[in-house]
C-alpha cells in the first residue's frame, strides 16, 4: 500500500497534487470563475453574520489555521484570531454568540480541539470544521464545515492534510468574501484560475525531490536549523521546523525574518543552517537583506526562491526554486521542499519516519 515509495511520508508528499485536485473537484470551477462550499450555502447568513472568527487547533493544524487568519483577514475583513486548542480551552475565552468558531483537525479525533469546541458552543457560537477523517468526532461535535478530502493519512508527520486545509481555507475565504463583497472580481477570478494551476505547480517542485535529497546529505550534521519567513511563509516556516523536529529530532525553530535581529541572531555562526523562504513577492526586499545578515555572519543559507532569481541565487549557499504564483497561495509551493528537506535528513540519519518516537497519530488525550 505504500506503493512502491519507501515510506508512506515520502508517498503522501507525492500525493499532494492529486489530494489536491480531490479536495477542489465539485468545488473549484476555473471556466466560471467560481467557488462553490455547501457549507457556505447551507449556512449563508449565520457565517455572514460573524464579527469575528476564531480558528482552534493544534499542531500543524495550528500552522494552516495561521495562514487562514491571513487569507480570511485579507479578503473577507474580519478579524481572526487562532488559538492553540489546549489553551483556549482553559482559559475561559471571551467567546459569544456572534463569533464563528473554525476547527481544524486532520484526525477529527484531537482532544484539546474537541473540548475547544465543546466550550465554544456553550457560547451560542457557529461551529465550523475543517477535518480530513469522514464521521470522526469533531466533525460529528460541528454545525456545519468542509472535509479537506485528501485520503487517509498514515505517516504521523502530517503532509497532506496540511495543504489540503490551506486548499480548504483558501476557498473559504473566497467563498464568503464573495457573499460579503469584500473582494473585487478580479482578485477573486485570478485566484481561483491560480488555484487550478497550483496542482501542476506543486508537480514542478516536486521534480526537485533528487536534488533536494542530495543537499539533505549536507545538513544532517546540524544540531540546530533555524526557518524564517514573512507574511504567508510565517507559517511555512513554523511547519518546516516542525516537520524536522518531529522525525530527524534535530531542533528547529521557525521565526519571521524580521525578528532574527530580536534575539535568534546570535546563534549564527558557521554551523547555523537557516532556511529562508525568499520568494519574490512584496517583501522580498527585506528577507534579502535578513540573508545578507546572516551570510556576514557565516550561516549556510538554503534558500526557497522564485525560479529564475539570480540575486539570492548568488549569495545563498543552497537553492531551491518555485514556480511563481500569487502570493496567497505561495504555502502550498513552499511547503513542499520542507516537508521533503525533514523527509530526507530523517531517512539519512536513519531514523523511523512514518513512525517517529513519542509520537501517535491521533492525540486523543491530552
Ligand atoms: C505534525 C502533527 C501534529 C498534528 C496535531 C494535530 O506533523 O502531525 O502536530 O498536526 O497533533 O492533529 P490533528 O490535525 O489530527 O488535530
Amino acid at each position: 500500500e505504500k506503493c512502491g515509495y519507501p515510506h508512506f511520508m515520502l508517498k503522501e508528499i507525492f500525493e499532494q497534487p492529486e489530494c489536491l485536485k480531490n479536495c477542489m473537484r465539485g468545488r473549484i470551477n476555473a471556466d466560471v470563475d467560481k467557488v462553490t462550499l455547501s457549507a457556505v450555502i447551507d449556512y449563508k447568513e449565520r457565517l455572514l453574520a460573524a464579527k469575528r472568527i476564531i480558528i482552534v487547533a493544534c499542531g500543524t493544524s495550528w500552522h494552516a489555521g495561521l495562514i487562514g487568519k491571513q487569507l480570511i483577514e485579507t479578503f473577507c475583513r474580519i478579524p481572526v484570531d487562532v488559538e492553540y486548542a489546549s489553551e483556549f480551552r482553559y482559559r475561559n475565552p471571551v467567546v459569544t454568540k456572534d463569533d464563528l468558531v473554525i476547527a481544524m483537525s486532520q484526525s477529527g479525533e484531537t482532544a484539546d480541539t474537541l473540548a475547544a469546541i465543546e466550550l465554544a458552543k456553550r457560547s451560542g457560537a457557529l461551529i465550523y470544521g475543517i477535518c480530513n477523517a469522514v464521521g470522526s468526532s469533531i466533525p460529528r461535535a460541528t454545525d456545519t464545515g468542509s472535509y479537506i478530502h485528501v485520503g487517509p493519512e498514515i505517516g504521523v508527520a502530517s503532509t497532506k492534510a496540511f495543504t489540503g486545509q490551506v486548499i480548504v481555507l483558501v476557498m473559504l475565504s473566497l467563498a464568503l468574501a464573495k457573499e460579503k463583497g469584500t473582494i473585487d472580481d478580479q482578485t477573486y477570478n485570478d485566484v481561483v484560475k491560480e488555484l487550478s494551476l497550483i496542482p501542476d505547480k506543486m508537480k514542478e517542485v516536486l521534480e526537485q525531490n533528487d536534488k533536494i535529497a542530495d543537499l539533505s546529505r549536507i545538513f544532517t550534521y546540524a544540531h540546530n536549523v533555524i526557518y524564517l519567513g514573512r507574511g504567508y511563509s510565517y507559517p511555512v516556516a513554523l511547519e518546516g521546523a516542525l516537520k524536522l523536529k518531529e522525525i530527524s529530532y534535530i531542533h528547529a525553530e521557525g521565526y519571521p525574518a524580521a525578528e532574527m535581529k530580536h534575539g535568534p541572531i546570535a546563534l549564527v555562526d558557521s554551523d547555523m543552517p537557516v532556511v529562508v523562504i525568499a520568494t519574490h513577492n512584496a517583501m522580498y526586499e527585506k528577507v534579502l537583506s535578513n540573508i545578507q545578515e546572516i551570510k556576514a555572519r557565516k550561516g549556510r543559507v538554503i534558500a526557497l526562491v522564485t525560479k529564475g532569481d539570480e540575486t539570492i541565487s548568488r549569495i545563498a549557499d543552497e537553492v531551491i526554486e518555485l514556480p511563481k504564483t500569487l502570493e496567497c497561495l505561495e504555502p502550498l509551493l513552499a511547503t513542499i521542499p520542507l516537508q521533503l528537506l525533514a523527509y530526507h535528513i530523517a531517512v539519512c540519519k536513519d531514523k523511523n519516519v512514518d513512525q517517529p518516537r513519542n509520537l501517535a497519530k491521533s492525540v486523543t488525550v491530552e
